[in-house]
């Protein structure tokens, strides 16, 4: 029988998720489909009941029900325990196993595709919401030589950098005293620019030369942090395309025990431009 499996947010309409799993089942064999389901805001949990008895063996989680899902799952794993939230989740006898793929997601990414180690790097992280979060223990793991967040409201970073600490070394820098610092690294793991132009807190003295920018955003023209960097004189830089497929990449992992392989998808998503 066909296994089924489907992405599960509000609003959900604009996904890439069922392009890019469904490419990853073709180039890898897999008798499964793939969908998409609008969840009411207040019956995610519901939703994902009736999915599970029509035989659902796995979701993909996204705004606004990642710490619902997490919430929802039975056992969880670690990166996810750490992020707080849950992107993925796989069937595992009558309930759920949640996982955070999207750490996983943004490192692979950056090391792997854009070819940027971050041993011994300074890597500075803007945010400190959930998505800052969810990436903070696979960063970690890279073994950067600092690890740092700076957020717009300053508590919310020294109240991370806490939660983080049995996990990982996080320095949490106020914006006040980041113009003294220089990073190798900076991923945007916040939501400015997401709703239009606005003013970014940041020093664009944070890039040291030859830094690497990281929007974990992604947009067909360069989104407003990548702008800003430019402008800041950094030349190598990426959106987060390929942090989705490669979070992607890693949930159908889990789920079907077998590894796709993402660059074909990322040219599928976004053909070199002319
Ligand atoms: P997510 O789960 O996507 O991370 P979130 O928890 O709402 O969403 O976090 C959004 C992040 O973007 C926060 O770090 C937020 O900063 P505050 O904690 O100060 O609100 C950050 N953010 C949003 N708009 C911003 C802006 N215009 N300038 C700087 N940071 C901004």
């Amino acid at each position: 029988m066909t296994d089924r499996y489907a992405v599960i947010g509000n609003p959900v309409a604009h996904s890439k998720s069922p392009v890019i799993h469904a490419a990853f089942a073709r180039a890898t064999h897999q008798d499964m489909e793939y969908g998409r389901i609008e969840a009411p805001r207040d019956a995610f949990a519901a939703t994902v009941a009736r999915f599970a008895a029509e035989g659902g063996r796995g979701m993909n989680v996204t705004v606004p029900f990642k710490l619902e899902a997490f919430a929802l799952a039975k056992s969880k794993s670690a990166r996810a325990l750490a992020a707080g939230a849950v992107n993925t989740l796989k069937r595992d006898g009558d309930g759920w196993y949640g996982d955070n793929t999207d750490g996983a997601g943004v490192l692979r990414d950056i090391e792997a595709n854009h070819g940027v180690a971050l041993a011994g790097r300074d890597v500075l992280v803007l945010g400190a919401g959930g998505a800052a979060r969810g990436m903070l223990l696979p960063l970690a793991a890279a073994r950067p030589r600092t690890l740092a967040i700076a957020n717009r409201t300053a508590s919310r970073a020294d109240a991370l950098a806490r939660d983080m600490a049995p996990h990982a070394k996080v320095e949490a820098i106020p914006l006040a005293a980041l113009g003294a610092r220089r990073f190798d690294v900076i991923i945007n793991a916040t939501s400015a620019g997401l709703t239009g132009d606005v003013a970014l807190p940041w020093p664009a003295t944070i890039f040291a030369p030859g830094a690497f920018a990281y929007d974990i955003v992604y947009a067909d023209t360069p989104t407003l942090f990548l702008r800003f960097a430019k402008d800041a004189g950094v030349t190598r830089c990426a959106d987060g395309l390929g942090m989705l497929i490669e979070q992607a990449a890693e949930g159908f992992a889990l789920w079907r025990g077998v590894r796709p392989d993402t660059a074909p998808v990322f040219a599928l998503l976004r053909p070199p431009r002319a």
